[in-house]
């Protein structure tokens, strides 16, 4: 059986966690691979809305096991508060929810250095979500780092602990942070470790069962291939890889498993944070696209910036991933519009087209899109569950990207819940 992947083609928030909510139905067992809980994934079933952070979004169908693999950061106290929360609502996750022993830990250390370091950013603030990510990863990075097994082991967490804090001492002092003491911090991993441990695997072992098993595993991608922080337009960008490379190493799940690769956009585009955004519309448009689509940060709640759909980056996004399908959501959202822009191409300050995303930030955000106006569409369009039931301009926007991207759009979102969805099945 092969697995499939979900990627974010923009900026993150795309619609993710809808989607992997719905593609869940067709899986056994669902792996989140990168990120932390900078994500947050939102599911709609019945009216009710669940954000998830830590959790994988196939947690709401209930015959599917979920494993938090090795490549994501893990923020106990969250994971846990996040476990209370879905438990209260009925939702079975002891016996279904794993977590590799592999991943590493995000300590409260980390939320205040990246806090710290994002105040003391004068200009160039990147525009964190201050949930700790970036120095988690680098601890990671600098093989300092906690995981989650080292809890379990008990081996030398006192040296660990004191090894980790050395490594930061003089940047917390420099930043006016307190450094914790050994003996608090020791208290604290020990007591997370206490509640982690029913869920804790050995996350590869638990993929590859599953593999040999035959069972369908689906790869869920957390942030945007725009964000990922080889790909994206560094330095502002999130600090995992976010595109398919990311998801196997993640995982542990080896290239030649992945028969499908699940692309999702909106059919507009949305940013949270600083850096360069070509079709940002910061007008009434922009304001509209806003409001209507109630694009406000599922972490932090801060308004995302919206704008037109850039076809250079979605094609980028496609081409490195080797997206086989698109999800396009938020459909529903464009209604009312006479016209939409769709960027076909950037043009420099010196007049220059390009159709390509430049790997120099200063270079990219002084590119000025390039639009073609297509039609739009009218009426509320919550009721379509069927190709039929979209309007013609609709369906020419869609070829439009279909066209620019290299890719199908088999799924197209008219809502945010789980039945608004056209599914337009296997070409
Ligand atoms: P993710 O991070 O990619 O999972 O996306 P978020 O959950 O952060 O943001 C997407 C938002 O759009 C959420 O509020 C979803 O409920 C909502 N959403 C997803 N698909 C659609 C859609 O097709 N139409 C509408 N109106 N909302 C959608
Ligand atoms: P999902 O999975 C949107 C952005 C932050 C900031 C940059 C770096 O919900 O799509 P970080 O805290 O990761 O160090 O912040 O990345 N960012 C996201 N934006 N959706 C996300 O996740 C994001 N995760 C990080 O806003 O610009
Ligand atoms: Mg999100």
């Amino acid at each position: 059986m092969t697995a499939s992947a979900l990627i974010g083609l923009q900026w993150g928030d795309e619609g993710k966690g809808k989607m992997v909510d719905i593609l869940a139905a067709d899986a056994d067992l669902v792996v989140r691979c990168q990120g932390g809980s900078n994500a947050g994934h939102t599911v709609e079933v019945g009216g009710e809305k669940s954000v998830l952070h830590l959790v994988p979004s196939g947690i709401l169908a209930p015959e599917v096991r979920c494993l938090i693999g090795h490549g994501v950061v893990l923020d106990a106290e969250q994971l846990l508060k996040e476990i209370e929360t879905l438990e209260a609502r009925g939702v079975q996750v002891a016996g279904r929810l794993f977590v590799s022993d592999r991943a590493h830990l995000v300590f409260p250390v980390h939320r205040a250095l990246d806090q710290a370091q994002e105040s003391k950013r004068a200009k160039g603030k990147i525009g964190t979500t201050g949930k700790g990510i970036g120095p988690a990863y680098e601890d990671k990075v600098a093989r300092c780092g906690i995981r989650v097994g080292d809890l379990m082991r008990g081996q030398d967490l006192e040296g660990r602990i004191t090894r980790t804090l050395d490594a930061k001492r003089p940047r917390l002092e420099s930043l006016g942070c307190s450094v914790p003491a050994v003996a608090e911090m020791r208290s604290f991993a020990e007591e997370m470790g206490r509640r982690l441990a029913p869920y804790v695997v050995d996350g590869v072992e638990v993929v590859h069962a599953a593999r040999r098993a035959g069972e369908r595993i689906f790869l869920e991608g957390a942030q945007g291939s725009l964000l990922d922080i080889d790909l994206g337009t560094y330095p502002f960008v999130t600090s995992s890889n976010a595109n398919i490379g990311g998801l196997l190493s993640g995982s542990g799940l080896p290239a030649n498993a992945v028969g499908r690769v699940v692309g999702v956009s909106k059919a507009y585009t949305t940013r949270v944070g600083s850096g360069p955004f070509p079709t940002e519309l910061e007008d009434a448009t922009g304001n509209r696209l806003r409001e209507r689509g109630n694009e406000f940060g599922s972490t932090t709640g801060r308004p995302r910036r919206c704008g037109w759909f850039d076809g250079p980056a979605a094609r980028f996004a496609c081409a490195v991933n080797g997206v086989t399908d698109i999800a396009l959501t938020k459909v529903d959202v464009m209604s009312g519009f006479e016209k939409i822009g769709f960027a076909v191409a950037y043009e420099g300050p010196d007049g220059q087209r390009s159709e390509s995303v430049p790997g120099s930030v200063e270079e990219y955000a002084a590119k000025r899109p390039v639009y073609e106006w297509l039609a739009g569409w009218e009426g509320d369009l919550g009721g379509a569950r069927r190709e039929a039931d979209l309007p013609a301009s609709l369906l020419d926007y869609i070829r439009a990207v279909e066209d620019y991207c290299h890719a199908r759009v088999r799924w197209i979102g008219v809502g945010p819940g789980r039945e608004h969805i056209v599914d337009r099945g296997e070409a």
